[in-house]
Order: C-alpha cells, then sequence, then structure tokens
C-alpha cells in the first residue's frame, strides 16, 4: 500500500509539556485565521489570473495533460540513448529539486557504476556554484561528444548557470564544431528572459540547437519540480506520471477545508503555533536515510526562500477578484522559520547533542521510511545485532531519537513514506508546498517571491559592469562599502 502519513502526536502538550507544546485553545484561538487562509488560498487557486501572476500555478502541475508527458518522456529516452553522459546546470529551485530526485529515486552510486545504470547515461549537476575545482574537472574526464548538457534558468541571468553554460558551450564547441547547439537542451521562460533571447539567436543559425522546454509561467523556482524537473525524470527512467499521480492524490487531501483534515494545513499551522507562542524559530528537518538528505536541502530552499520575509503582505484587490501583492513598507515583520538539514543516523553523531540539550527553540520534522527498497542482514549470532537488518535498526533508531526528543520535552513531527517510490516522492513534495504556501498565508507574506536574493546579485553585477543597474542601486553600492577595519582583522 503506497502513501504518506503525518504524525503529529509530538507537537501537542499532552506529549511535551505545556511550555513547549500546542494546547487546543492555541488552535481554538486562530480558527477565525485559519478559515480566512483556507478560503483566500482556495480564491487564488481558482482563478488562472490570480494563480499566474501570484506564482501559484505550482499547484495545477499534478494535473498536466498526458501529450505533454509523453514529448517529455520522448525527450528524454532519445537524450538516454544517445549520450553517455548529461550534465545539468542550474542553481536554486533549478537544480534542488532534480538532484533530490535523483538521489531518492535512483539506485544509490548511479553514476559510479555501469550494472547500477543499466543502459542510462550518467547524470552530473553543475552551474550550482562558482567553485572551480568540481568543473573543470568534471570536463577534463568527460568526452565532450558524448556528452548533453541541460540548462535550466527561469530568468536566463543567473551568474553561476550563465558562467558554467558559456564554459560549456565553449567546451562543447572545440570539440563538435558548429554543430555543438544539438547537444544542448534549454530550459526556460517559454517567451522572455536572456536564454530564450540566446535560444531564438542559436535557432537562426541551426534550428537544430538548443531545443527547449518552458518553464511555465507563474511556477517559481522552488515550486517547479514537477515542470523543470520531468526531462529529468525521464533521462533517469523514472515513470512521471506515478510522480503526478502522487502529488494529485496528495492535492486532494490538501484541498480538504478543514485543518483536522488536511495534512497540510495541519503541518502549517502546528509549526506556526509553535514559531509564534512557544518560541521555536528553528525547523530541523531529518529524514533517516541517506538517500532522502538531498530532499531534506530541497525543502530547507522551499522554507528558506518562501517564508523569510521582511514585509507583511499587503494585498491590493481589484473589483474583478483579481489581486496584487505588495510589500507593506510599514509594516516589517522579519519573519521565517529557519531550516537546517540533517539526517538521520549520521547526525546523531552531530546535530543531535544540540537538538536534545541545546536551546529548546526547535521542531524537529523526521522523514521515516516503512520500507527500503534493498535489504542487508547482519549476520552471525553472537552480537546483539546478529540477525537484524539495517531498515530495523534504522527505523528503531528514528523511533529512539523521537523518544528522547519527548523525555526532552522538544517538539517534533513524523512524515512516514511507505517506500520510497515515484508515488511517494511526488505526494512527499506536494505535501510541502501546499504546508508553506499555508503557512505563507498564516504570517501574511508572499511566500512566492525572494526578493532578499537580489542584494547579492545587484552587488556582483555593479561590480561587473553589467549595463542597466539602476542609479540607485549603484549609489546604494557606492555609498556603503564594505568596512574592513585591520584592527579587526587578526
Ligand atoms: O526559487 C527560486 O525561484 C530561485 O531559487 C531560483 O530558482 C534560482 O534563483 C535560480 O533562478 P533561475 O532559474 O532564474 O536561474
Amino acid at each position: 500500500m503506497q502513501g504518506i502519513k503525518f504524525d503529529f502526536n509530538n507537537m501537542f502538550s499532552a506529549n511535551v509539556g505545556t511550555l513547549h507544546g500546542v494546547e487546543d485553545k492555541d488552535i481554538a484561538e486562530i480558527s477565525a485565521g485559519l478559515q480566512n487562509a483556507d478560503a483566500h488560498l482556495k480564491k487564488i487557486l481558482a482563478n488562472p489570473r490570480n494563480r499566474i501572476k501570484l506564482g501559484l500555478e505550482w499547484a495545477n502541475l499534478p494535473y498536466q495533460d498526458a501529450k505533454t508527458i509523453k514529448e517529455i518522456q520522448k525527450l528524454g529516452n532519445e537524450i538516454a540513448k544517445k549520450f553517455d553522459n548529461v550534465i545539468f546546470l542550474g542553481i536554486g529551485g533549478s537544480y534542488l529539486g532534480l538532484k533530490a530526485a535523483q538521489d531518492a529515486l535512483a539506485p544509490a552510486y548511479f553514476n559510479e557504476f555501469k550494472e547500477v545504470r543499466k543502459d542510462k547515461p550518467r547524470v552530473y549537476f553543475e552551474g550550482n556554484n562558482l567553485d572551480p575545482d568540481t568543473l573543470s574537472v568534471l570536463l577534463k574526464n568527460l568526452k565532450p561528444r558524448k556528452t548533453c548538457v541541460v540548462v535550466i534558468s527561469k530568468s536566463g541571468e543567473t551568474t553561476e548557470t550563465k558562467a558554467a553554460l558559456i564554459v560549456v558551450e565553449n567546451w562543447l564547441k572545440k570539440s563538435a564544431g558548429k554543430k555543438y547547439g544539438r547537444q544542448i537542451i534549454a530550459i526556460t521562460d517559454p517567451e522572455s528572459g536572456a536564454l530564450r533571447k540566446k535560444i531564438k539567436l542559436e535557432q537562426a543559425n541551426d534550428p537544430l540547437s538548443f531545443r527547449s522546454l518552458p518553464l511555465l509561467k507563474g511556477v517559481g523556482g522552488r515550486y517547479s519540480e514537477f515542470n523543470m524537473g520531468l526531462l529529468h525524470l525521464a533521462i533517469l527512467g523514472i515513470a512521471i506520471k506515478d510522480v503526478l499521480s502522487g502529488a494529485k492524490d496528495m492535492a486532494v487531501k490538501c484541498s480538504r477545508a478543514h485543518y483536522a483534515e488536511n495534512p497540510a494545513y495541519m503541518y502549517a499551522l502546528l509549526h506556526y503555533l509553535l514559531y509564534r507562542k512557544k518560541n521555536k524559530p528553528i525547523a530541523v528537518i531529518m529524514p533517516f536515510s541517506e538517500t532522502l538528505k538531498s530532499c531534506a536541502d530541497w525543502y530547507v530552499q522551499l522554507l528558506a526562500e518562501s517564508l523569510g520575509k521582511k514585509y507583511s503582505r499587503k494585498i491590493k484587490a481589484g473589483a474583478d477578484g483579481s489581486e496584487e501583492w505588495l510589500s507593506d513598507k510599514a509594516a516589517i515583520t522579519n519573519t521565517g522559520r529557519t531550516p537546517v538539514s540533517c539526517r538521520g543516523t549520521t547526525d546523531l553523531h552531530s546535530v543531535q547533542q544540540n537538538n536534545i540539550e541545546g536551546e529548546n527553540n526547535k521542531v524537529v520534522t523526521f522523514i521515516r521510511i516503512e520500507k527500503f527498497s534493498r535489504e542487508i542482514k547482519i549476520p552471525g549470532t553472537a552480537d546483539i545485532l546478529s540477525g537484524k537488518s539495517f531498515a530495523e535498526l534504522l527505523k528503531l533508531a528514528q523511533e529512539a531519537t523521537e523518544w528522547a526528543l519527548v523525555r526532552s520535552a522538544r517538539p517534533n513531527c513524523t512524515v512516514t513514506l511507505s517506500q520510497v517510490s515515484p508515488y511517494n516522492w511526488g505526494a512527499l513534495l506536494f505535501f510541502f508546498e501546499m504546508a508553506t504556501a499555508f503557512e505563507g498565508e498564516l504570517l501574511n507574506i508572499n511566500a512566492f517571491d525572494q526578493p532578499g536574493v537580489e542584494g547579492y546579485k545587484n552587488y556582483m553585477y555593479y561590480k561587473l559592469g553589467k549595463p542597466g543597474i539602476s542609479q540607485d542601486i549603484a549609489n546604494e553600492i557606492k555609498n556603503h562599502p564594505l568596512v574592513k577595519n585591520t584592527k579587526y582583522i587578526l
């Protein structure tokens, strides 16, 4: 039986005490807010114009038509057949979902062993950092003619991805000559942006180069795994329809109006209450699995970029039901729980000490797997571990960690996957996405933009001399240089 379950027993005062747990009266106090949040979210989701303009089109991704999926699948099969290696270039939302999917759904050591990979190409990720020590080694060791490059960038402007693309293009060009663009696939905005412009230019020279797939309007990077991540799944041979089917079933559950029947609403409201009423600003996400470690990293971005906001949201509603969300400059809120990614059992010998005895300011979310794809039994009879399976021990370790947290009055909750399957993967991601959207409603912030990321970008663009930097930004940077007093440097 496939499926995921959300166990929130240990979020309540009955298990962790009134000082650190939610009480029924806390929920009752915000019941009007919960109803308003549900009604508002539903209103936005029901209106395609609002959905696209405000960045909630991701909620419709589980319902993509079969024809689109078939075409992506076809392209994925073609790439998998033709190439030995695929390099995905992208960062943030254009990277983390893919990496998480690969680690969870493809067999471990996928790139290392041909027998594990079967007839699939090796799949690498680059363009997610500016560290020269990784890309240079990769390019030195791959054969360009046997390598496909998939560049993913909504804006086409992101420095890390753009820099990697220029280098990789050059590398391909040297070996494949004029037709090098036939080895590049671009996933980007359907109409605008620097990458779309480049696709048009390249295709004017060679119509078969830079084949592209669209990043749908109204789908922000971190909510886009079911859009731009699909080609990657197709290349790996992962059943896209099962992923979307899991997401769809979860979408139905997450559309229930009452929080008591809606796992995403329940997840959001309990975390919101613990944050606001019980001083729990740290969100520890802790899968008990090596293969779900990158899923925790994906969640870190989802939570941090969606809910870490300076301003409250001011809604400007039109008479026709349309909405515009503005930053309420009069209401600085600086809100958002801080996510921390760790994994069991590895980090039981690290972060867990702080989780148990450090400040009681965190909520731990465990991800637990009921049935693993493979099994190892410990041989012999002499040891207490003899005859036990790794999966049994891992599940016991999760239970033990949960128990230890409860005994120390530390709130925690558990999301259990019957197994790591494409179906459950789809369900898990949608669950976290909807929970984050609902928490954004409760906090009254815009969960679908990331204005805070602009600061570093602007500074880099200014220093790099990018044309078109506004005078205000240029002045801001010029007038506020970093101060480096040697007195404070040893
Ligand atoms: O969630 C987001 O929107 C961001 O993390 C972006 O995905 C990230 O900044 C990369 O942007 P782009 O896809 O435009 O290169």
